[in-house]
């Protein structure tokens, strides 16, 4: 197994250039098999194990893909037969349920594996299965997956409230109903930039969505849909990610091409920690750090406190004087990190969904291990900062969503190396 040694203590500086966002591309990518004429060209792809996963989803239904350069990929679906996706592939990525709205726009009927949970919570899909049934089709879960059919021959407009701002729940319902007989509303929609994202590439293939980004999206439903090209958004969370690093080690950082319109309770908390923050047309600069006064965070759905950054957010807290707290009110079960800060001298307390952060002077470097994503990056950012040497283990955790992290820190300056 790979992990990272990390010996902390320098400050970061230089710039650094963000990937396209992966939970942009997996959407992006999914919808995709909702074209059954032309081919798109997805460009800003990063080529991390989850979009491989999707990917690997994509083709065994029928689709091309075709990685013409580092980051774009072609993809061609005019063949897509299958209706069922392979649940191997689903297993290992939940996002992977995301193709359950275009197979049931596309081809009438879908089986997909029921993601299940993971290490921050259990997931569910119900809001999905909600919508589903709201457009028209008829919905069983069991035997590890959820088969969806369409009654008639098409599905059907409607007006959806959803419960929970959720973005996959969005998401497949503004799939599904791109190919829907006349107007679906969903109402409580989540608004990330994500969103917005994807809905700008379907309507370049030739669907009709309006609202994105707010809690009211519309989409009047088309006969068909063709492939488009497109450009994925900057990933606002590695940004951010970058930015928290920056912080940890005083340093003084350029995110070449972060949207800090993306970005704003992030750079918000940055600047009351005490942070210096310039942001321009090309990127956000984030000088000074880890900062001098404690904060209060909770994560929200957009535009509140993104859940991603949490963990990142809480290893710079560690080191901030004074009391800070973080409540967490997304997943039900993300604080992991929680104990691999505290092997590193971090004096945190869990109450629930809040957990209690008194800073200390400084954190002192350990063995720690990921549990998700995003505990992997800020236990890389809480061993930048600290005395001694890190070593981070679980990177597969880390390499789904950060392209070459090792690489970039180091170009910026950090003592990181991968080994063996
Ligand atoms: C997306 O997951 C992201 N993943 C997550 O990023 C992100 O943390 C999350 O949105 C919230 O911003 C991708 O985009 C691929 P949700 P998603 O549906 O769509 C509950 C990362 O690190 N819920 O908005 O699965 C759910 O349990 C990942 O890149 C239901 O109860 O998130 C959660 O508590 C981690 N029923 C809350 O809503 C449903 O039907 C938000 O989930 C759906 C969700």
């Amino acid at each position: 197994m790979s992990k990272f040694l990390i010996r902390g203590g320098n400050r970061l500086s230089g710039s650094v250039k963000v990937d396209g966002a992966k939970n942009a591309v997996l959407p992006i990518l999914a919808a995709s098999i909702l074209a059954s004429e032309g081919t798109s060209v997805i460009e800003d792809v990063p080529w991390l194990t989850d979009v491989e996963t999707i990917s690997e989803v994509i083709i065994a239904l029928g689709a091309e893909v075709r990685r013409e350069s580092e980051t774009v990929l072609h993809v061609d679906s005019r063949n897509v037969k299958e209706w069922i996706a392979k649940e191997s592939l689903v297993r290992r990525m939940r996002a992977s349920f995301l193709v359950m709205g275009p197979l049931l726009a596309r081809m009438g009927r879908a089986r997909v594996a029921l993601p299940g949970g993971c290490a921050i919570g259990a997931r569910p899909v119900d809001q999905h299965i909600k919508g589903f049934q709201a457009l028209g089709a008829e919905v069983e879960v069991g035997r590890g997956h959820v088969e969806a059919r369409v009654k008639g021959n098409r599905l059907k407009g409607t007006r959806i409230y959803l419960d929970i701002q959720s973005v996959g729940a969005t998401q497949n319902i503004m799939m599904a109903a791109a190919l829907a007989e006349g107007r679906t509303i969903i109402e409580n929609a989540a608004k990330e930039p994500e969103i917005v994202d994807l809905a700008n590439y379907l309507n370049a293939m030739g669907a009709s969505v309006r609202g994105a980004g707010t809690d009211v999206i519309r989409i009047d439903g088309v006969e068909s849909l063709r492939g488009a090209n497109h450009t994925v958004i900057p990933d606002r969370i590695q940004a951010g990610t970058f930015l928290i690093a920056s912080a940890m080690t005083g340093g003084d950082v350029y995110v070449e091409g972060a949207i800090s319109n993306h970005l704003k309770p992030v750079i918000a908390k940055l600047k009351e920690a005490g942070i210096q923050i310039e942001e321009d047309v090309n990127g956000i600069r984030a000088i000074g750090g880890p900062g001098n006064r404690p904060l209060d965070v909770k994560t929200l759905p957009y535009p509140g406190f993104p859940t991603d950054m949490q963990a990142q957010m809480m290893a710079l807290l560690t080191v901030l004087p004074g009391n800070s707290l973080v409540t967490e009110s997304v997943f039900e079960n993300r604080f992991m990190h929680v104990a691999e800060l505290q092997r590193m001298g971090a004096d945190i307390k869990i109450e629930g969904r809040t957990a209690l952060i008194t800073g200390v002077p400084y954190l002192t470097g350990a063995s720690v291990t990921a549990s998700d994503l995003r505990a992997g990056a800020a236990l890389v950012i809480a061993g930048l900062g600290a005395q001694g040497e890190t070593e981070v283990n679980g990177l597969h955790h880390i390499d789904r969503g950060y392209l070459k992290l090792e690489d970039k820190l180091r170009t910026i300056g950090a003592d990181i190396v991968r080994v063996e």
